[in-house]
């Protein structure tokens, strides 16, 4: 007769966190079956090549160059970071997260909707921790992100004025008050603002609408940039979408970008989120996306990379959305030949980036453990490995991957 065995590894409150980030605490390969079989967890952990804490683990582990070694002088590498961290990561999450990376990005917690849920307040107490930490280990950190054009990802309030709508001088003056206080706290302090996220939709009208395009109107991203310029000049200043590579979208921002910068507007740094799926055939894409910037005058970041080893495509057809949702292959451990697969795909991604690395500011992974990422979550919950380490944060072969990509410029 077998044991049961319900594991108690992540016995967490899970208060207070972003609604992304909160099932995170608890992703585990064991976590489609409350009570668990100790043979079924032992059968799952080697089926999916997991590193336990052996001395051999040990070793393997202690021989890996650090990536920020690796990169360094080169490119920066930067991880997201999710809401207090601090209080949830093991030690050896917290050493793995000092010593490859040399850049931080607050997952959520320095988004307007986490900073300001009511009006006049501000909450800046886990910037705060994570810039303590990044000081700490010399590593620059991420403004992300002042302003996200999406409905979900800004306060309610800000549309309010009383029982009525605001209108478009009380939105922007909230916006600039915002942002004033936003900015001037940690000015000299953020490598680089993620102005303006997502901002892009296709087809017509070419933007995403949302409450501040319907009331601000769809030309304030150029009243944004430049607020953003007085506010912390020596800053870089970026914008961060999407599919940046896919050609009808890489046209449109690449328009969009222009027309800002022809308004006067201070744009450094394109930021490509690079959210890719296995087997993706991004290395061109990434190769064209990142040339045709550089030919005019932009630099580029990969800002949020992972690679998804479950594809999501056909999620996004209404149609297929209660099948696919029921998809969930490697609750028990992720086969080895997808691991390699995983390897291959951010192999390709890095050697985009190493051919350019002229016109690189930086990579930032979306996480390290695929214990954490957002894709165990999004846009289906099930078992996924996207990230560079595994589960007990041990490398996998996608870490290997992109270490050996750096050694090669
Ligand atoms: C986008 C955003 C990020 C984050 C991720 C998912 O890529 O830019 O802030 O919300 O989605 O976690």
């Amino acid at each position: 007769m077998e044991v049961t065995f319900t594991p108690a590894i992540f016995p967490l409150a899970l208060s207070n966190l972003h609604q992304k980030e909160l099932a995170l605490k608890t992703i585990h390969p064991m976590n489609a079956n409350s009570a668990f079989s100790r043979r079924q967890f032992l059968k799952g952990i080697s089926a999916s090549g997991f590193l336990l804490a052996s001395p051999h683990a040990l070793a393997v582990e202690q021989a890996i160059a650090p990536l920020r070694q690796l990169a360094k002088g080169k490119l920066i590498i930067g991880t997201a970071v999710p809401s207090d961290f601090d209080k949830f990561f093991t030690p050896k999450e917290l050493e793995t997260l000092s010593t490859h990376f040399d850049s931080v990005t607050p997952e959520n917690c320095m988004k307007w909707n986490s900073i300001g849920q009511k009006e006049g307040e501000y909450r800046f107490e886990q910037i705060d921790r994570l810039m303590e930490f990044a000081t700490k280990n010399k590593q620059s950190f991420v403004g992300h992100t002042l302003i996200f054009n999406r409905d979900e990802n800004l306060p309610k309030w800000v549309f309010q004025d009383g029982t009525k709508e605001a209108d478009a001088k009380l939105v922007w003056k909230r916006i600039e008050d915002y942002a004033t206080e936003v900015m001037t706290r940690y000015k000299g302090k953020i490598d680089s603002w993620d102005v303006l996220n997502e901002f892009i939709e296709i087809p017509k009208p070419g933007y995403r609408e949302t409450n501040l395009t319907r009331i601000v109107g769809a030309d304030y991203p150029a009243r944004l940039f430049k607020l953003a310029a007085e506010l912390d000049p020596k800053a870089k200043l970026t914008y961060n979408d999407f599919s940046v590579e896919q050609p009808d979208r890489l046209k449109a921002i690449l328009n969009f970008v222009r027309k800002l910068r022809d308004k006067g507007c201070k744009i450094d740094v394109i930021g490509s989120q690079s959210h890719v799926e296995i087997g993706e055939k991004t290395g061109d894409k990434l190769d064209k996306m990142v040339k045709q910037f550089a030919a005019e005058g932009f630099k580029c970041a990969l800002t949020e990379v992972d690679v998804d080893v479950i594809p999501r495509k056909l999620f996004w057809n209404p149609k297929n959305r209660t099948d696919v949702s029921k998809i969930n292959p490697y609750i028990n451990g992720c086969p080895p030949e997808i691991l390699e697969k995983q390897a291959a795909t951010y192999k390709e991604v890095m050697g985009a980036v190493m051919a350019n690395i002229k016109h690189v500011d930086r990579v930032s992974f979306w996480g390290f453990t695929d214990r954490r990422s957002w894709l165990n979550k999004w846009p289906w919950e099930r078992v996924n490995y996207g990230l560079l380490f595994d589960r007990e944060t041990n490398p996998k072969p996608a870490f290997h991957a992109v270490a050996e990509m750096l050694k090669k410029v």
